[in-house]
């Protein structure tokens, strides 16, 4: 009798850009993150982050397998008078990197017509790949709800994470996940839930740690 073997995590580290220049990964593989926000790079200034953001989405997408995908989930900020759209960061950095965007979801962090100061009411998610194509009779829902629950205050909710992992194992053929910036392991928890190999790279010792123990 055949047994299904454990899906299998591995966590490096390491600078997730001089990590992704290094590989060459098979179709199979997916990534899935959330670009890490300025207030999480404060040896940058704000214009110094934005370019380094566009780069790291550059970096992701061209490490991307070509028939594979990327996701990203960001929320935008606010700086100054301007409101910075992390979704067109990101979009800049996929036209460098030579990648479509296969579709674009909004997940409510407040529910509809409920204002918010401070962070918007929403996040950003967005698929990307340089071949793959999505089939329209394969549409998803283009608005989430519900983020779901945080396993830590700059964490991806569970139930955006559910949904992009099982939408790169079903529709973009991933048998591992991986989240190059993967604070304490959510999208890896959540890919070895789903039956799906895991690798994350966090350039924090403590995350890194964490991101090896997380199980949901
Ligand atoms: C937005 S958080 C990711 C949260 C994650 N999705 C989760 O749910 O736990 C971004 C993470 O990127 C990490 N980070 C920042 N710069 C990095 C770098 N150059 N290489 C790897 N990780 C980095 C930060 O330490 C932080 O944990």
């Amino acid at each position: 009798m055949s047994t299904k073997p454990v899906p299998s995590r591995i966590v490096h580290c390491a600078d997730a850009l001089a990590w992704l220049k290094n590989q060459k990964l098979p179709e199979g593989n997916s990534l899935f993150t959330s670009l890490p926000d300025s207030s999480e790079l404060k040896r940058l200034s704000f214009s110094e982050w934005q370019d380094w953001f566009i780069t790291a989405a550059e970096v992701v997408l061209r490490a991307t397998p070509e028939h594979s995908a990327a996701i990203f989930f960001q929320t935008d900020v606010k700086h100054g008078n301007s409101w910075v759209d992390k979704s067109f960061l990101v979009q800049r950095g996929a036209f460098a990197a030579g990648a479509r965007l296969l579709w674009h979801k909004i997940v409510c962090r407040a529910p509809a017509g409920v204002a918010t100061f401070g962070r918007p009411g929403y996040a950003h998610l967005l698929c990307f790949s340089r071949r793959l194509v999505d089939l329209v009779k394969h549409a998803t829902p283009d608005v989430l709800p519900q983020l779901g629950t945080m396993t830590w205050p700059k964490a991806i909710g569970l139930e955006a994470a559910q949904q992009g992992v099982i939408w790169l194992r079903d529709r973009a053929h991933a048998h591992c996940i991986i989240d190059p910036f993967c604070g304490i392991g959510t999208v890896l928890a959540v890919a070895n839930q789903q039956g799906l190999d895991a690798i994350g790279v966090e350039i924090a010792a403590s995350r890194a740690k964490k991101a090896l123990a997380l199980f949901l």
